[in-house]
């Protein structure tokens, strides 16, 4: 437990852009600490607003000390709104911009520990071949040279990714020429094998996100959003769904749907019993836009078990874990403690999975640098998104599960 130093109010501390105390040992300029015992938090002065989409540090404010609090946050790399984000993050976490890319999409990453190597892509418009890509970034994490490769045969448009049992399971959006599918990439010679692309004949919309449990079975989320920016010619043949996948005899069935959103990243708690889903509704397509009303949520569901304990392929207990401080949540990881990481807007937040707090934010520098989805390390994780990827290392709790 790291010792709270004295967190008081002074108007002295505020005129020197700070909050109150972070604990002793804790770097002033990397930590704000943001809690609604302090007044300036609690009652803005004067004008303040922003928008759904934009940052806390971003809203439109009229008074200059609370201006000098949002500039201090804007450039810290962790905000605490609550003190065991402390003890998770620890005083020797730093947050350091490895690559720096167009502010476009990067997405699914996955972290090859073996040889020290994460692998991302660029996702959809406006890049690659008329958005479409059908190359990955691998990037050597040792002496940080990013290359592009390709698969054998080539995968196009992939959108999310995960490392198990020394493969790269990945799903895909589709193609010109093709529907979305499951599949596993052997990183040391770069074969893909398609493992599963229908549901008893039927296309899928377009994949965005996969999560495996410990016995090897899937949970994907088909979206609206390839289709939306038109990944592969098809239609949408079903509202948004999270799907199943027995991992031993890769039989699909239908989870969850979202009725008025879109579903997008998901994870597991460590236990396995509970699984969370990011609704991304907010973000519209056919048109593309951004509505404020729709959906920006992580919920959670718990499995429903046989009467001698087994876990079945059938959700219960559906609730609302949080919905987003900012923008949206698009990736989604669960760590070893059971926090939830949630990349969106200009931050990874992470949640507490049971009173569904925000605990705190790990930003990478604002200015259109947009985390969109992460992949967990053991003490360290790393984050893709709009602007480039980013490495968080010196975390204090082990992050990775075994
Ligand atoms: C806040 O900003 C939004 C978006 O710019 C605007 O529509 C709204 O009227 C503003 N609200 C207030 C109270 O200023
Ligand atoms: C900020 O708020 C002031 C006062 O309402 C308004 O005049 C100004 O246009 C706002 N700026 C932005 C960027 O919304
Ligand atoms: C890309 O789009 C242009 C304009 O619509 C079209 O002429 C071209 O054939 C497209 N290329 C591919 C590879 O689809
Ligand atoms: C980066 O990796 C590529 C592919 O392995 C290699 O051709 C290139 O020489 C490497 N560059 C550096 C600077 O190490
Ligand atoms: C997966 O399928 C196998 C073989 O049919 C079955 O034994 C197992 O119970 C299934 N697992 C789940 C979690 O449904
Ligand atoms: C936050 O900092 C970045 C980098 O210095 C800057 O580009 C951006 O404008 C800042 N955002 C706000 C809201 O001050």
């Amino acid at each position: 437990m790291v010792e709270k130093a004295v967190a008081f109010f002074s108007l002295v501390a505020l005129a020197q852009c700070q909050l109150d105390g972070v604990p002793a040992g804790f770097n002033t300029d990397r930590w704000s600490w943001v809690s609604y015992e302090n007044p300036l938090v609690a009652v803005i002065p004067g004008h303040f607003n922003r928008t759904v989409f934009d940052a806390p540090s971003a809203a439109n404010v009229s008074d200059e000390r609370v201006a000098a609090i949002n500039k201090h946050i804007n450039a810290s790399s962790f905000v605490a709104y609550d003190e065991r984000f402390f003890d998770i993050i620890g005083p020797d976490a730093t947050v350091e911009q490895l690559q720096v890319l167009p502010f476009q999409v990067h997405e699914a990453p996955c972290y090859i520990p073996e040889q020290s190597q994460l692998f991302f892509v660029e996702w959809g418009p406006p890049g690659g071949d008329n958005g479409t890509h059908d190359y990955q970034y691998l990037l050597d994490l040792k002496t940080n040279n990013l290359t592009k490769i390709r698969t054998i045969p080539p995968t196009s448009n992939v959108h999310g990714c995960v490392y198990h049992k020394g493969s790269l399971h990945v799903v895909t959006d589709g193609g010109p020429d093709e529907t979305p599918y499951l599949a596993t990439i052997n990183p040391n010679s770069w074969e893909r094998k398609t493992i599963l692309n229908n549901y008893y004949g039927r296309p899928f919309i377009s994949f965005n996100d996969l999560e495996i449990d410990g016995e090897g079975n899937y949970y994907l989320t088909d979206s609206l959003s390839g289709w939306g920016r038109d990944l592969h010619p098809f239609s949408a043949p079903t509202r948004p769904t999270v799907y199943f996948v027995n991992g031993t005899s890769l039989r699909p069935k239908e989870l969850a749907y979202v009725k008025d959103g879109n579903a997008n990243g998901i994870s597991l708690s460590p236990d396995g019993k509970t699984l969370y889903l990011a609704d991304t509704g907010a973000s519209e397509v056919k048109p593309s836009r951004r509505n404020p009303h729709g959906g920006r949520d992580l919920w959670a569901w718990d499995f429903a078990t046989t009467a001698s304990g087994a876990r079945l392929p059938v959700l219960t207990n559906q609730r609302l874990i949080s919905t987003a401080m900012q923008y949206f949540y698009d990736g989604v990881r669960v760590s070893e403690g059971g926090w939830i990481f949630v990349a969106g807007g200009e931050v990874v937040d992470v949640l507490d999975p049971e009173s569904g707090l925000t605990l705190g934010s790990i930003r990478v520098g604002g200015g259109g640098n947009d985390p969109v989805n992460l992949v967990l390390g053991e003490h360290e994780l790393w984050i893709v998104g709009k602007g480039g990827v980013w490495h968080a290392k010196g975390i204090h709790e082990r992050l990775k599960r075994t």
